[in-house]
Formats: structure tokens, C-alpha cells, sequence
């Protein structure tokens, strides 16, 4: 595995205990992940190849084979620990679901490009690195392709963004303003999570082509 991202074996022994428990645990803050496959599927119609980039345990990988049932279905992921809990849910889906363990520092999509590349809570834990991340996808992406990004945007308070940084978050727009500037939206929506403790951003947008 590539370590050129420097966070990277940090996340890696951060998850090697948190995969244990984040099934448990991130309904409860990791808002917006179900929602955000319903907007994409309004703006992607038949997709051919889909890919998650940080896909995790695999919550979404399941919402997004069963959206598209006639998509090829990648999740990306550099945590082994994480993706050994996603495989046993890709059962069901067969060989149009497949895991790839390794860091996203490089283009994977081949020839055949990705109509729709999913970030959901990862470009705010790649820190440096999101921007040249998001540069990456659109070389994957296919031209009429659409990158969909739900994450945590910024809080107000101090102790909650210096609490998310011993996570290994940080929550201060700069996704959001890194994907402004470089994906032209067809999304952009900032809600609230528990008031106004934290924002967090659902965006779809368009490769520069
Ligand atoms: C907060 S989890 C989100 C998991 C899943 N997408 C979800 O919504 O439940 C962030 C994931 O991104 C992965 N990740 C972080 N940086 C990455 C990178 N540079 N390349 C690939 N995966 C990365 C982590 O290993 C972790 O599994």
C-alpha cells in the first residue's frame, strides 16, 4: 500500500480498533449517507461503473448496488480492518461488487471511466491531500460523470472542531470550497447535525472537462 498521503498509517491504526465498533456507533452522527444515493440517482441515470472512495464498512456500497442493479460496483478503501467488515454484506451482490484495498493516490478507472465516484465522510479525514484527491477523480470520472460528496463541513465551536481533529476531522470548509471550486454543482446543501453543533454538506457536481 502507498503511504504518499502522510495521514495514512495513522488512519490505518485508528481504524484498526474504531472498525470494530463504527457500525455501532456512526448512524448516530454520519448523517446524510442515505440521502445522498437518492439525489445522485435523480442526476446519474443507468450507470455502467460506480466508485466509493473510502467506502468503509460498506453502508453505502449496499444502498448504491441496490439503487443501480445493473452497475459494476467498486469500494475503495485503505483500511483493511474496514473493508474486512464490508465483504460478507458484497456477498449477496456477487462479482458486480468488488473491494480494493489500497490508498487513493492514483487514477484506477482504466479506459473505462466512472459515471459516479462517492465520498461519503472521507475527503475531510484525508488532511493534507483532499484537494489533490479530488483532482484524481477527475481523471476517473467519465465526462458527463458526477462526483457526489457527503461530509462534515465546520462547526462554530472550537472544543467540538479540536474533538474532530483527535479524529482524525477536520471541519473547516475546505472540502466544500475545494469542490466549489473544482466541480462545477448540480447539489449544494449545507444542513445541520444535533442544532448547530456541526454542518455537514451534501454536494453533486460535474468533471471540468
Ligand atoms: C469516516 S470513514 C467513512 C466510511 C464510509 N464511506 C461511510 O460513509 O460509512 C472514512 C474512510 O475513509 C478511508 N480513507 C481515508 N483516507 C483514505 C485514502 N486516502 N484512500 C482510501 N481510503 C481512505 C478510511 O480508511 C475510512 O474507512
Amino acid at each position: 500500500m502507498s503511504t504518499g498521503q502522510p495521514n495514512q498509517q495513522s488512519l490505518t491504526g485508528y481504524y484498526r480498533w474504531h472498525a470494530r465498533i463504527y457500525d455501532l456507533t456512526r448512524w448516530a452522527f454520519l448523517f446524510g449517507r442515505r440521502r445522498l444515493v437518492q439525489r445522485a440517482a435523480g442526476h446519474v441515470k443507468k450507470p455502467g461503473r460506480i466508485l466509493e472512495i473510502g467506502c468503509g464498512t460498506g453502508k453505502n456500497l449496499v444502498h448504491l448496488a441496490e439503487a443501480f442493479p445493473q452497475a459494476e460496483v467498486i469500494g475503495l478503501d485503505l483500511s483493511q480492518d474496514m473493508l474486512d467488515r464490508a465483504r460478507p454484506k458484497m456477498e449477496r451482490f456477487g462479482k458486480r461488487v468488488s473491494l480494493l484495498h489500497q490508498a487513493y493516490d492514483a487514477p484506477v478507472a482504466g479506459e473505462v471511466k466512472f459515471d459516479l465516484i462517492v465520498f461519503s465522510y472521507s475527503l475531510s479525514m484525508i488532511n493534507p491531500g483532499y484537494d489533490e484527491v479530488l483532482k484524481i477523480c477527475q481523471q476517473d470520472l467519465s465526462p458527463q460523470g458526477v462526483v457526489a460528496v457527503v461530509d462534515f463541513h465546520e462547526s462554530r465551536w472550537a472544543w467540538f472542531r479540536r474533538w474532530m481533529g483527535v479524529n482524525h476531522v477536520r471541519m473547516e470548509g475546505q472540502v466544500l470550497a475545494c469542490l466549489r471550486r473544482d466541480f462545477p454543482a448540480l447539489l449544494c446543501q449545507v444542513h445541520h447535525g444535533y442544532g448547530d453543533l456541526w454542518r455537514y454538506v451534501l454536494f453533486l457536481g460535474r468533471p471540468v472537462i
